[in-house]
């Protein structure tokens, strides 16, 4: 450390004022779900030294400006720089300089896949989604959806409800199948609709149905659909195909394999004909997902079970080799969401859930979010920016018709 270096806060680490503590990341535990935090203690002093560490000022003078010796001043903060609290540079920081978002840390590691979610191969999750649970909670701890984030008014969606929009965009549609429907709160928004939920979970159909009453729920898979032909005016699907199989090979669908690719989202393609076959003449599909037109399906690692993105230029081949027009957009623009809404920064939605774990998933800002404590150096950012919920940009929407004739 020397003297006439410019030291600036790390946007990874918080200040509980109250408390008072630094609150950082244990860089060397990280894990599949990210860090884990500690507290580093602070006294009074050493809140204004925090302070103080503007990106300007030179150690020098944030040491002359609290009255602390070199000496005096070293010891307090040591312990901040080693923790990655705090950076230091030669010259004046800019405030969102990538490193302060940064930390030198061990490679995220992949979560543990218990036996059985690849076979061949292949994804195989249908034991695993039928086997959840906890309903009430994994869409906040384990499985963040946009849906889920944006289940309440927010003012991305001029003061609107995801599943409102949802809604809107199927317009006067009375029949709706809705697959995959999580918690139910979008399911909530189409409920004055006839509205059949079909899921693989059968504690997420109970919690569906505590949302939208006056719904059906059917136990079964997207891919293998109980419902006879032409049952529905539209069908939703928001979030849920990089569940379904990813295989090594297209097997017979009509698609154009990119060189070098290793997966082909066959369980999509399979829930793509019965969505086909379940529609009625003039009937529309709303099928999103992360992912894009010409992306490679891949594998997302963090989570606790194998999700493949979507290769949506291939799925819209197989749509209209099943005779359906077939249309891929940006979910930001299919549902006038607003990329220049804010929201809580990744990495400080990270340091609040891990603080208060049971804190639900929405886009907070630091002005919205509910904390039972002080919690300050928190960053908003645009929804151009990871946050609580995964990025808008990474996801597009297959918007399907059936032809009438
Ligand atoms: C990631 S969640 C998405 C939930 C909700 N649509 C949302 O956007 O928040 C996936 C949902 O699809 C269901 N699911 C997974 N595979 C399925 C399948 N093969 N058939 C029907 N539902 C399935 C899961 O049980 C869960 O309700």
């Amino acid at each position: 450390m020397r003297p006439d270096e410019r030291p600036a806060r790390s946007w990874r680490a918080l200040l509980l004022p109250d408390v008072p503590a630094l609150w950082v990341p244990i860089v060397e535990a990280r894990g599949p779900g990210g860090f884990p935090y500690r507290e580093l203690p602070l006294d009074d002093v050493d809140v204004v030294l925090w302070w103080a560490m503007d990106g300007r000022r030179t150690l020098r003078e944030v040491a002359d400006e609290a009255d602390l010796s070199w000496r005096a001043f070293t010891k307090r903060v040591q312990p901040w720089i080693e923790a990655q609290a705090v950076l230091v540079g030669s010259r004046s920081w800019r405030r969102r300089d990538p490193r302060l978002e940064r930390l030198i840390a061990p490679e995220r590691p992949a979560n543990a896949r218990p036996s059985g979610q690849w076979v061949d191969g292949a994804t195989q999750l249908a034991e695993f989604h039928g086997g959840i649970d906890d309903a009430d909670s994994r869409f906040d701890r384990a499985e963040t959806t946009l849906a889920h984030v944006f289940q309440d008014p927010h003012p991305a969606l001029a003061g609107s409800r995801w599943g409102e929009r949802l809604a809107a965009w199927l317009g006067p549609a009375q029949d709706v199948l809705q697959i995959g429907a999580g918690t139910g709160s979008a399911s909530s928004c189409l409920d004055d609709r006839s509205l059949t939920r079909l899921d693989l979970s059968p504690a997420l159909l109970a919690a569906q149905a505590a949302r939208a009453p006056r719904s059906t729920g059917v136990l079964g898979s997207a891919t293998d659909m109980p419902f006879p032909d032409a049952s529905f005016d539209a069908v939703v699907c928001n979030e849920v195909i990089a569940d379904l199989t990813a295989s090594p090979s297209a097997g017979d669908w009509l698609v154009t394999p990119e060189p070098g690719q290793r997966l082909f989202n066959t369980g999509t393609f399979e829930a793509l004909a019965e969505i086909a076959r379940v529609l009625r003449p003039g009937g529309r599909a709303w099928v999103s997902e992360f992912g894009d037109i010409d992306e490679l399906p891949t594998e997302t690692t963090q989570l606790d079970h194998p999700e493949v993105s979507i290769h949506f230029g291939q799925c819209a081949q197989v749509a209209r080799s099943l005779g359906l027009l077939a249309e891929v957009q940006r979910v930001p623009e299919a549902l006038g969401l607003d990329l220049s809404a804010r929201w809580l920064w990744r990495g400080s939605w990270m340091a609040l859930r891990a603080r208060w774990p049971d804190l639900p998933a929405r886009a907070w800002t630091s002005e919205t979010v509910p904390l039972p404590e002080r919690v300050e150096n928190l960053l908003d950012v645009t929804l151009r920016e990871e946050g609580p919920g995964p990025l808008p940009g990474r996801f597009h929407a297959l918007l399907l018709t059936r032809s009438v004739t």
